[in-house]
């Protein structure tokens, strides 16, 4: 196989910036053009509610996610430690994600949407269930109870895989949504095709692209620290 790019960019920071850089953007968006969110659905917060589909699922499933994909590179310490973060960082991606799905499912019903029709919401309900396996093999495999020492090691190259894989995916689903909500909005005349809001909409799916090409590379890069392997059954 072809070595690693020699990446000459300090990839992890930008990853981090980026990350960041996404969150406050989908946050300003459902803030400053979308009228805040709400959880409860009184009759001016409906559609407020919509807006903490986006903002959750953005903040979960990309830049936590994207974060906790580098942990083994990017946190200091034990092996014991990078995983823990690695762990806790994808429940807490999944936990805002059942959240935000509860969110977009609910003003669906509200509004009497039908669910499901869409590509987006294939690909979105696609990437949450593949994840929240994936979590669940990694929480039984790795940390409790924790495999057989070749369990752990025939499972790790597919654990890798489908890691990156969703992370893909889970770009793939939001910048998809980002199209989809713009694109509703333009036919019911509610925004203008070059308006601000649209282009801000662009701009921060180009980032999403950006951002996970970022992420790869950092993965396949030699960092740090290095993707886990395994040497001993106490890991
Ligand atoms: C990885 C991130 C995301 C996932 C997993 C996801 C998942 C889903 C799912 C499963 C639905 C279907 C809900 C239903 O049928 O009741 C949905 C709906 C929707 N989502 Fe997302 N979503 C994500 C990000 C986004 C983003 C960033 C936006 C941007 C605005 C967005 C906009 C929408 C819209 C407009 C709908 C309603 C129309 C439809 O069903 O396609 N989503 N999403």
């Amino acid at each position: 196989m072809a070595a690693a790019p020699a990446v000459r960019i300090p990839v992890f920071g930008l990853v981090r910036l980026l990350g960041l850089a996404a969150a406050a953007g989908i946050l300003f968006w459902a803030v400053h053009y979308r009228g805040g969110m709400a959880l409860s659905t009184n009759e001016e917060s409906k559609l407020s509610i919509f807006n903490v589909h986006p903002v959750l699922m953005l903040i979960g499933l990309v830049a936590l996610n994207g974060e906790a994909l580098l942990a083994y590179k990017t946190v200091p310490g034990t092996k014991k430690l990078k995983k823990l973060v690695h762990l806790a960082l994808q429940f807490f991606a999944m936990f805002l994600c059942i959240i935000g799905l509860w969110a977009v499912w609910k003003f669906h019903d509200e509004r009497k949407i039908d669910h499901l029709y869409t590509l987006h919401s294939w690909l979105g309900l696609t990437c949450i269930i593949f994840f929240s396996l994936q979590w669940a093999t990694g929480f039984w495999t790795f940390w409790y109870p924790g495999g057989s020492r070749s369990g752990r090691a025939s499972l790790l190259p597919w654990h890798v895989f489908f890691g990156i894989f969703i992370y893909v995916l889970a770009i793939a689903t939001s910048v998809s949504g980002l199209l989809e909500k713009s694109i509703f909005m333009q036919s019911t005349k509610m925004i203008g095709r070059f308006s601000t809001e649209a282009m801000f909409m662009n701009s921060l799916g180009m980032l999403l692209v950006v951002l996970g090409a970022l992420v790869i590379l950092a993965i396949v890069s030699p960092g740090p620290g290095k993707i886990d392997t395994y040497r001993g059954s106490s890991e």
